[in-house]
């Protein structure tokens, strides 16, 4: 039977959660199909895509572009490599379905429905798979099918759908890469710091240079610091342990230093592995900024130095933190050899809000006097966080104007754009980027460090 060896790239926005696989004419010739013939996408998991024809410059490139959901299903990673054939499909007699992260009221018609949405797609136990609804992806986990293998979901299908949410874990994909407008530097830029590091340490001690220990992402709140470790955390192949900072203290009540050594034990033998610290600022504030608690502050900031000093690089532990607030941070905490790289996470650009806003509007019914150009104009100094929040305001106000409303208008957005106003002001980035800068001038070896 012919099959290829491809290279995985990633999906382009349109394309996310369409279950295809784009493939160049080429490839679809020594496979001996067509598009939207079924392939049979294997890497670490076997799953399913519909063949579709590739960009016209992806041709001659021996890739294959697919979803972060398929690629989840696959379990491949971006620039990894699968092997993809003709699938033989079988109809599904029974297929069960668990939702992520929620509880359903399930009944007949709601059966009916999603069956229906999912006609003709074809779908391998532990997949995820989408399912559109009022506008919304829904992600369900496909938790058994009978017969095994790659089925095909027809009317003679009996569909079950659990009310209860699949266990954590069970290749539930989250954020990916896809879920992100803009950022495309800023995600290459964590992934060559935290990944290649821990994926290919030879390569490191060949070239004699030092991975990082501890990498700060840092900027205006609501521009995608979170969503962007959550996305490395899902398409990495290392296993990420996310501590908030604010938990720390709440659920570890006077032993939060513990709480800190145990995340890194987990870790050493979790390894490889990435602790992300989020809010970091509530986690080791400035000392003497005057919080009275008595001494835990102080003792959670020297328990997170010993363990940070004691990593061994190339021992497959980093810790990436996040933060708005660089300048409440122990500046102890951003010493060399500590988090030492810092990555700026910008407030959105026109190409950046231009992506986000088609995140947000995706599976909105959009009428057609809305130009997303013209919203991408009207709002400067928005952050991905106010742009998702419009979107959702216009489909508010959409139904507010009319329970039935069919589409979004540019009225709508006209009408949110009132209630929803930018939360980036214009001298932020100059001030983030000053203020690191002092930080690195502390930091010079020369210079006695308080
Ligand atoms: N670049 C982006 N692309 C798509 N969605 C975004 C982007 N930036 C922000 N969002 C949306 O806004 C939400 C908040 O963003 P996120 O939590 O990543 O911000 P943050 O930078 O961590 O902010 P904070 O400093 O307040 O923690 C995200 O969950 C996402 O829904
Ligand atoms: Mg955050």
């Amino acid at each position: 039977m012919s099959e290829v060896q491809l290279r995985v790239g990633d999906a382009r926005q349109r394309d996310v959660g369409r279950g295809i696989a784009r493939i160049d004419q080429r490839t679809m010739q020594k496979l001996g199909i067509s598009a939207g013939d079924v392939i049979e996408i294997v890497g670490k998991r076997t799953t399913s895509a519909i063949a579709w024809p590739a960009y016209s410059e992806d041709q001659n490139r021996d890739m294959i572009r697919i979803d972060g959901f398929t690629r989840k299903n696959a379990g491949v990673a971006i620039n990894e490599y699968v092997i993809v054939r003709p699938a033989k499909v079988k109809e599904a007699l029974n297929v069960t379905l668990a939702p992520v992260d929620m509880r359903l009221n399930v009944d007949e018609d709601f059966t009916n429905f999603v069956k229906n949405r999912l006609m003709e797609r074809t779908l391998v136990e532990g997949d995820t798979t989408l399912v559109m609804m009022l506008g919304h992806a829904i992600p369900f986990v496909v938790t058994k099918t009978r017969p095994h293998g790659i089925v095909k979901v027809t009317a003679e299908t009996r569909l079950t759908i659990l009310s209860e949410p699949a266990p954590e874990g069970k290749g539930v994909p989250r954020t990916t890469y896809e879920d992100i407008g803009g950022l495309h530097e800023e995600i290459q830029r964590v992934r060559e710091m935290v990944e290649l590091p821990l994926r290919h340490p030879e390569l490191f001690q060949r070239l004699g240079i030092e991975p990082p220990k501890g990498v700060l992402l840092h900027g205006p709140p609501g521009c995608g610091k979170t969503l962007l470790a959550r996305a490395v955390a899902t398409e990495s192949e290392a296993n990420f342990i996310t501590i908030k900072g604010p938990e720390v203290f709440s659920k570890w009540v006077g032993e939060s230093e513990k709480a800190i050594r145990e995340v890194f034990r987990k870790a050493r033998m979790a390894a490889p592995a990435v602790i992300f610290f989020d809010e970091i600022d509530s986690l080791v504030p400035r000392r003497g900024l005057g919080f009275a608690d008595s001494g835990v502050t102080e003792r959670v900031i020297s328990q997170l130095l010993t363990e940070m000093d004691g990593i061994v690089t190339l021992e497959d532990v980093v810790v990436i933190a996040a933060t708005n607030r660089p300048d409440i941070v122990d500046p102890a905490v951003l010493r060399p050899g500590r988090f030492d790289r810092l990555i700026y996470v910008p407030e959105p650009d026109e190409k950046s809000r231009l992506q986000i806003f088609k995140i947000y509007t995706k599976g909105m019914p959009l009428a057609k006097d809305v130009s997303l150009e013209n919203l991408v104009a009207l709002t400067k100094n928005y952050s991905g966080a106010d742009i998702e929040a419009l979107c959702r305001e216009a489909a508010m106000q959409a139904l507010r104007r009319d329970v039935n409303a069919k589409e979004v208008t540019m009225k709508d957005f006209e009408e949110a754009l009132k209630r929803i106003g930018p939360s980036i002001t214009p001298d932020m980035e100059k001030w983030y980027k000053s203020f690191m800068q002092q930080v690195r001038q502390v930091q010079k070896p020369a210079t006695p460090v308080a």
